[in-house]
């Protein structure tokens, strides 16, 4: 979108009704012009309403206001770029298939993904007004160590911010997001380049924000924000809310790791203390989590290591 367009919108969010020909005058663009954007906001899926007197009116102020989001990567000190979708396959694909030429800590949103992807090989359900983004990170050196923990430090980071707003989520093991028992958010990070060698990651979060409902092959398993807390959310607040919490923990995750988060992670962990079936095979105890992140189960009498399986090395 570009900055002519974001200043309507933003005039929109703002304002209940906003004339035409005052937008042309802001924009030193004629009405024609201010109608062909209108137009093509209308196009990206913003409500926007005309009438003949009043003007233009965004009829749905649930939207991501994009200028407050860059208004916060301008002043980042990791951040460095942000890109808005209306639509896209995915975006984990998107910064995939662009990498070379994206700036490190670039944030990928999009409004609707038409072929999200989840862990596993699995899709990831479209969700209308939800949070759908990735975060692209370049690495000077992959140390695996650390750069697995990071998709569940990512977990913890989402999960601090959803405890600020009160949701009373928790983390199933290993960086799924629960409310109520049911997932509100899911994470896939991936990862290209050589161990020990320079790479790049990419962190894919999908949260369930505002819908107002979920097909019924989900309802069993999966909820929103909205759903379980009976209100609508800010998703332009959270977005930047996950983005600052990243941001300002993430020195810490680099110098420290997971053990410096292993506390806060344990407390909100759901599995420990329960038994768990891992692979549809056996039934193991969930004793504790371990310096990396793992999970540390009793099967047996035996002690077992769960890693974080689920990190995709290969592209
Ligand atoms: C999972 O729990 O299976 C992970 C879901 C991850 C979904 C997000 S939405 C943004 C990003 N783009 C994708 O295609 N997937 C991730």
């Amino acid at each position: 979108m570009d900055k002519k367009s974001i200043y309507i919108l933003k005039k929109l969010c703002e304002e209940d009704f906003v004339s035409g020909e005052n937008l042309a005058k802001e924009l030193e663009i004629s009405r024609m012009a201010v109608n062909k954007r209108i137009k093509s906001l209308q196009e990206m899926g913003f409500a926007i309403a005309s009438y003949k007197k009043k003007g233009y009116q965004l009829v749905d102020k649930d939207i991501i206001r994009v200028w407050e989001i860059e208004d916060f990567i301008s002043k980042s000190e990791l951040f460095k770029d942000f890109l808005y979708f209306p639509q896209i396959d995915s975006t984990n694909n998107y910064v995939k298939e662009n990498q070379e030429s994206l700036k490190s800590a670039t944030v990928v949103y999009a409004e609707r993904q038409n072929a999200g992807r989840g862990r596993l090989g699995r899709s990831w359900t479209d969700l209308e007004k939800g949070v759908k983004m990735s975060i692209f990170l370049r690495l000077e050196v992959i140390d695996i160590e650390k750069v697995v923990p990071l998709t569940l430090f990512t977990g913890l980071i989402v999960n601090r911010v959803l405890r600020k707003y009160t949701v009373q989520s928790f983390i199933k093991w290993s960086n799924d997001i629960l409310l109520n028992g049911k997932k509100v958010c899911g994470i896939l990070t991936e990862l290209s380049g050589e161990i020990e060698g320079r790479g790049n990651v990419i962190i894919g979060i999908g949260l369930n924000v505002n819908a107002a409902s979920l097909p019924d092959e989900l309802l069993e398993i999966a909820t929103t924000l909205r759903k379980e807390m009976g209100m609508d959310f800010d998703r332009t607040k959270i977005i930047i809310e996950i983005l600052k919490e990243f941001e300002n923990e993430l020195e810490n995750f680099k110098k420290y790791g997971f053990p410096h988060f292993r506390d806060e992670y344990k407390s909100y962990c759901i599995n420990l203390g329960k038994e768990i079936i891992i692979n549809g095979e056996k039934k193991v105890f969930c004793k504790d989590i371990g310096q990396n992140g793992e999970l540390i189960c009793v099967q047996d009498s035996r002690e077992i290591k769960i890693q974080t399986g689920e990190v995709t090395i290969r592209w």
